[in-house]
This record gives structure tokens, C-alpha cells and sequence, in this order.
């Protein structure tokens, strides 16, 4: 039997249980269009890195179920557009992407074209009447935020601050060289689960010791179904945090081995602690590592499918590197977060049952808490 254990007060363990999400939100075509709406619309939605996004392109994004495109100038400004022309709605850009041969973006119907900054620029063929005033007819934009040479973009009027949008803050990755890295590997894989069910996995680690047997054997604490010291029912704030991964690993790879040389400017925590996470609900989540970072970002197709995008980012250098081993970097995250895939779909299905109404969270499971406490608050459900 499980003993009754009253945590430390400043345990971030739940005091008490709590009801989980309706199962309805998890399949339910209504819920899942009003998520479109309060969720995917309001928020930063990761596009892509700017190192991936060539001069003079522009390439389709969809984000809340709009048709978007993304530009990058010559001079690498980015803006962002809804892909509809202003004359009788054609889409614009009707390639995955597309590159620019001027400075303007021309409707394919009747050839309208507008400036990167999205300004009607001409109207070939048709006569012009007093009453039509070019100005008033430039293309709808979309805001965009760059970030450690991540594209956000954002389709509310009044976007959320950014800086509340990184959990970790918008200083976590200082001591990386995030601009200059580049994409050596891209992962990409379709999930038959909803969005949050994924979300909701990445927010607890009670699964790792059943479903990842290498990643609780490369970090130690995930095998007792903890991501970190304090979560343990008899932690105290007196102890002393211990280096996060098994003995003699630097990162995460299959030997445990970093792929090239570490980057220079991290402190020697950043350095002990083996990874580090940043959390950016509901679009991404970030992992540091001493040697690169991986990126994984979430794309809702459907009310219960969502497209997984996972990007290894490197030192240029590294890359180089004549013995560079990029199998023993990226199949272990592979693994990782194909076990991740096959819990979520296993979930999915699981709670599609006519007596599943409702599940419930322990007092570890705080941070699922706090996701859906977040997603009740964006939807205005009690
Ligand atoms: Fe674009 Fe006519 S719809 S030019
Ligand atoms: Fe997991």
C-alpha cells in the first residue's frame, strides 16, 4: 500500500488530487475548432529557423487552420502574410515554397502584385477608378518574432507578450550560440493522438520507467519517475542537486558521447546538468545539451492528429567534423520520442472509451496540471 507522505512546503507536488480534462476535449470536433480559434490563434506558433529559409522565398505555413506565407527579403527581413489576394481571394503562393524572382509577390490569377512589405504595388490590365485606392488593398499581415533564430508567428490583432512565452524566459539559451546554428537532421512523424495528449506526456515522467528504458538509464532520476530532485515525496530544499546524467555521459546520444567540441560560453551547471528544457505551450519545446540543441515542435491536423517536427541544430563546425557520428546523436532521441509517439497513440485510443468521461492527476503530476489549467483558462471552461 501506498504510504501517505505530506511533501515539503515548497514541493511543487500537488497537496491533493484533481479531475483531468473531459475526454471529449481530446476527440471532439467542436472543442478542437474552438481550440483553433482561442488557442492557435492567440498564441506565438513556431514557423520554422531563419538559418533554414533562403533569400527572396516565400513559403506556405499553416497555423489555426489559416493559409499563411512566410517571406524572407533579400535583406533577411521577415514579415508574414495571409496567403489570399486582396483582388478576388486567389491564393498567392500555391508551392510548399517558392522563390522570389523580384521584390514583389504576384498573384498567379490575374497577376496583382505587392511588395514584401505587402503593399499593393500593381493592377496589370484592369482600368482604375477614382473610388479604388491602392492603399487599401495591401496584403493582411501576420506578426512574426524572431527568437534564437526561431520564426514565431502570430495571427491576433494583439499579440501575447513573447516574453511570457518561453518558461524558462527569453534569456535561457544566452550562453548558446543559437543564430548560427544549423539543421543537420529533421525528424518528422505523424501521430494519431490530439495535440494535448502529446503535451501532456512531455509534462510528466511516471511513464519513463515503463516506456523508456535507455533514456531512464542515460539520466538516472527519470528511472524512479522523476524529471528532477524535487519531486520526490521526501525531498528537502537542504539537498544537493546531483549531475543529472549516468556516470561519465555528456549528452544525449546513444554512447553518451558528445557529437563535437562543447559550446564554449556555458557555465559549469549549465554544463553538469546534461540537458536543458525550454517549454513554449503549445507550440514547442527546446532541449539545450552541451554539444547541440534539439528542437520539437507540434502541429495540430485534425482533432486527433498531430504532426511531430523534430530538429537537431548544430555548430557548423561540428558538422564538419570528418568522423562526425550523426546516427549516434540522433537515434537515441529518435528512440525516445518514438516510445513518446507509440504511448500517446496507446492514450489516444484508450480514451476514446464510451466510460472514459474523465481522468485524474496525482500529485506528480502537477505540470499536466498546469498545462490543462492553462488550456481551461484559453478555452474559459471550468
Ligand atoms: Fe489575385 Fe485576381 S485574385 S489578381
Ligand atoms: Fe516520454
Amino acid at each position: 500500500m501506498n504510504q501517505m507522505q505530506i511533501p515539503h512546503p515548497a514541493s511543487p507536488l500537488l497537496p491533493h488530487c484533481e479531475p483531468a480534462l473531459p475526454a471529449r476535449a481530446y476527440y471532439d470536433p467542436q472543442w478542437y475548432a474552438d481550440e483553433q480559434k482561442t488557442i492557435w490563434t492567440n498564441s506565438w506558433i513556431y514557423a520554422g529557423r531563419v538559418n533554414d529559409l533562403a533569400e527572396m522565398t516565400m513559403r506556405r505555413v499553416e497555423i489555426g487552420g489559416q493559409n499563411l506565407i512566410l517571406v524572407r527579403d533579400r535583406d533577411d527581413a521577415i514579415t508574414a502574410f495571409h496567403n489570399t489576394c486582396r483582388h478576388r481571394g486567389s491564393e498567392l503562393c500555391t508551392e510548399p515554397e517558392k522563390k522570389l524572382s523580384s521584390k514583389l509577390i504576384s498573384c498567379p490569377y490575374h497577376q496583382w502584385s505587392y511588395g514584401l512589405d505587402g503593399r499593393l504595388a500593381r493592377t496589370p490590365f484592369v482600368s482604375i477608378t477614382p473610388d479604388f485606392r491602392k492603399e487599401d488593398f495591401s496584403l493582411f499581415k501576420v506578426h512574426v518574432k524572431v527568437w534564437n533564430g526561431f520564426i514565431y508567428l502570430c495571427l491576433a490583432d494583439e499579440p501575447p507578450d513573447f516574453r511570457d512565452v518561453p518558461d524558462m524566459g527569453e534569456d535561457a539559451l544566452d550562453n548558446w550560440p543559437m543564430d548560427d546554428l544549423v539543421t543537420g537532421h529533421t525528424f518528422v512523424k505523424t501521430l494519431d493522438c490530439n495535440w494535448k495528449v502529446f503535451w501532456e506526456n512531455y509534462n510528466e515522467c511516471l511513464h519513463c520507467p515503463g516506456i523508456h528504458p535507455e533514456l531512464s538509464a542515460a539520466v538516472p532520476i527519470y528511472s524512479k519517475g522523476y524529471m528532477a530532485p524535487n519531486e520526490a515525496p521526501d525531498w528537502t530544499p537542504e539537498q544537493e542537486a546531483e549531475h543529472a546524467l549516468r556516470e561519465g555521459a555528456m549528452t544525449w546520444s546513444m554512447n553518451g558521447m558528445a557529437c563535437g567540441p562543447e559550446f564554449a560560453g556555458l557555465t559549469p551547471s549549465e554544463r553538469a546538468a546534461g540537458q536543458l528544457f525550454v517549454t513554449m505551450v503549445p507550440t514547442m519545446f527546446i532541449v539545450a545539451h552541451v554539444d547541440y540543441v534539439r528542437a520539437v515542435s507540434l502541429k495540430p491536423i485534425g482533432p486527433e492528429r498531430t504532426e511531430l517536427r523534430a530538429e537537431w541544430l548544430f555548430a557548423a563546425e561540428t558538422l564538419a567534423q570528418p568522423d562526425f557520428d550523426l546516427g549516434n546523436v540522433v537515434d537515441f532521441a529518435t528512440l525516445v520520442m518514438s516510445q513518446d509517439g507509440m504511448a500517446c497513440e496507446m492514450n489516444q485510443r484508450g480514451l476514446k472509451s464510451r466510460k472514459f468521461t474523465q481522468g485524474v492527476l496525482m500529485p506528480q503530476e502537477f505540470d499536466v496540471f498546469r498545462f490543462q489549467s492553462w488550456v481551461r483558462n484559453r478555452m474559459k471552461v471550468a
